[in-house]
């Protein structure tokens, strides 16, 4: 194995993280569903597979280093949220708890001096400043329209329609 026990039971924690926010965000998709918010659901379903393929790249990467992975099971998702703002101020706390995560796996890669995991998570790095960004920008959007979802709705739409675009 290239990578320490200490490295690959972390990683397997990542791996439960990245499924438990997968399985959170599809939830929260559906709290948008029952509002009758469709853009927002399908905003947080394709949130909820990114995790789910984030979670897959450590798995891969387990695999190329030799590691073990051990999958855990995955708590039951909150959906008592009282309002659209509830929802995306949740999500943003979660991005801020994995990034918590991911940075405590640089951390004990630099201690180890597991340059090849480094270099792994140099991607989660980016990918991390990139999700806190956009959901702060999302949790923003509905702070400005001020219980105005429809208004949220339409931005969304819009921007989801200018990424697929740039792809
Ligand atoms: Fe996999 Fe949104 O962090």
């Amino acid at each position: 194995m290239m990578i320490s026990s200490a490295m690959n039971a972390k990683l397997n924690e990542q791996i439960s993280a990245e499924f438990t926010a997968a399985f959170s965000y599809l939830a929260m998709a559906c709290v948008f569903d029952g509002m009758g918010l469709k853009v927002l659901r399908g905003r947080f379903i394709q949130q909820s597979d990114e995790e789910r393929e984030h979670a897959m790249k450590i798995i891969r990467y387990l695999s190329e280093v030799g590691g073990s992975v051990a999958l855990e099971g995955i708590a039951k998702p909150k959906t008592d949220y009282k309002n659209v703002e509830a929802v995306v101020s949740a999500a943003l706390q979660n991005e801020k708890d994995i990034t918590a995560k991911i940075n405590e796996l640089v951390s004990l890669a630099e201690k180890e001096k597991d340059y090849a995991t480094r270099g792994f998570l140099a991607w989660f790095v980016d990918e991390q400043v990139e999700e806190i960004s956009s959901m702060t920008d999302l949790l923003n959007l509905v702070r400005l329209a001020g219980g105005n979802v429809l208004q949220v709705e339409a931005a969304v739409r819009h921007q989801m329609l200018a990424e697929k675009e740039k792809s």
